[in-house]
């Protein structure tokens, strides 16, 4: 890989890749884990951020990939990941693919009931391991960490319908399948401690209730990452091993799904100033060549860790609206006060914008960004921006 020296060489817009920062993320949950657990996994969630070197680099480091789709299950297997190292979550699972994890050891989580009629055409003479995920509803096991009076989930199985117990009756009705562990994803919007106790304090409740002899249980995503005083890795781990082993369940194998957590703080985002315009009494409009589409997909962020890099000094503005290269008039990311007036070609850089950014980014006027890697001594492009070429393959013209 050709290497670029210094960041003011590298084409705007781009992410920017501190490998460093993810492989040390990965290492921090497992040393954690590995402190009060004899058996655990870490399952790098492929739908925060899909970018295949960061697949590849995460199996290196020990990570299992989760994925939710049949394509993110082929995409992983591309980037070198055994179905022994795959978790296969969500809805949108392929028969083919479903019956291709299950027979080839991956930790599959059973989540519709056409997932639970493929499971009758598993061949006779082996026996399958299979998990199924259980509907949590926040406000029910975790009033302080819903959001609204009833903050419910569309996925899992309900334990206060009957569904959840048809499906692990349908499940111990075939000889060849074992139920071996309980899937319990939500992501609290507190991150809090409190809530994982009590989810999982929940699911211990259900494998008493149903008498399961699981191998393991899957605790999901929904961790924060590298936020001082915010809960550790560490701490939640502790937490896992208290609960657990207050139901005498400490010998489950632990499954987490970090995905926020893990890739959050290993991207940035640089984009450059295009153009400058002066519309009315003390305001100017900045046009960049990033968008809000690629750092904030939903439109919901209300502000940034973001950096001016200026190259010439200028005089101080009162208000400069720092806009992004679409048509939209709404598409604009913050304002900056009292600041010297930026200049075409002067940069801004985002910082930690990593989760659920680049595989959101729609294809909206201009295609996907460069990215590059930060090494020890320069920056190398891991991917290639997209052109109408790329755009265009396998479109009939
Ligand atoms: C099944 C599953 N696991 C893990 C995650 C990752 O969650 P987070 O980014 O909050 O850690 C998600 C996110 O939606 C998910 O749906």
């Amino acid at each position: 890989m050709e290497r670029i020296k210094c960041c003011e060489d590298l084409i705007t817009p781009c992410f920017i890749l501190d490998k460093e920062e993810l492989v040390k993320s990965i290492c921090g949950y497992k040393t954690a884990l590995n402190k009060n657990f004899g058996r655990w996994v870490i399952g790098y969630s492929v739908k925060t951020n899909s970018t295949p070197y960061c697949l590849k680099l995460a199996g290196e480091n020990g990570a299992y990939a989760e994925v939710v789709s049949y394509d993110e299950y082929e995409l992983v297997k591309l980037c070198g990941f055994d179905q022994r190292h795959i978790i296969y979550n969500g809805p949108m699972k392929s028969k083919e693919t479903f019956l291709d994890a299950v027979m080839n050891g991956a930790i599959v989580n059973i989540e519709t009931k056409r997932e639970l009629l493929w499971l009758q055409e598993l061949p006779q003479d082996r026996i399958f391991r299979v998990g199924i995920r259980l509907n949590i509803n926040i406000s029910r096991i975790s009033p302080e960490d819903a959001e609204g009076d009833n903050d419910n989930s569309r996925f899992g199985f309900s334990d206060d319908t009957m569904e959840f117990a048809d499906a692990i009756g349908l499940i111990k009705s075939l000889s060849n399948v074992v139920l071996d562990g309980l899937h319990i994803h939500r992501t609290a919007h507190s991150r809090s401690i409190r809530f994982y106790k009590k989810s999982i304090g929940y699911a211990c409740e259900v494998i008493k209730k149903y008498g399961l002899h699981l191998d393991y249980i899957d605790v999901g995503g929904g961790y924060f990452g590298i936020f001082s005083n915010k809960p550790t890795y560490q701490q939640y781990s502790d937490s896992f091993y208290e609960v657990l082993s207050q139901h005498g369940l400490e010998r489950l194998c632990i499954i987490v799904e970090p995905g926020n957590a893990l890739v959050a703080s290993c991207y940035d985002f640089l984009s450059e100033v295009i153009d400058v315009k002066h519309v009315e009494g003390e305001c100017w409009f900045i046009t960049t060549d990033g968008s809000r589409n690629d750092i904030d997909p939903f439109f919901k962020k209300s502000s940034y860790w973001e950096k001016e890099l200026y190259r010439t000094e200028t005089s101080v503005v009162k208000r400069q609206i720092i806009s992004g290269c679409t048509c939209l008039e709404y598409d604009r990311l913050f304002t900056l006060t009292d600041k010297p007036l930026l200049s075409v070609g002067d940069r801004i850089l985002y910082k930690n914008v990593g989760a659920y950014t680049m595989c959101l980014t729609p294809m909206f006027i201009r295609y996907v960004p460069n990215i590059y890697v930060r090494e020890i001594d320069g920056y190398s492009l891991i991917r290639e921006k997209w052109t109408a070429e790329e755009y265009i393959q396998k479109s009939k013209i």
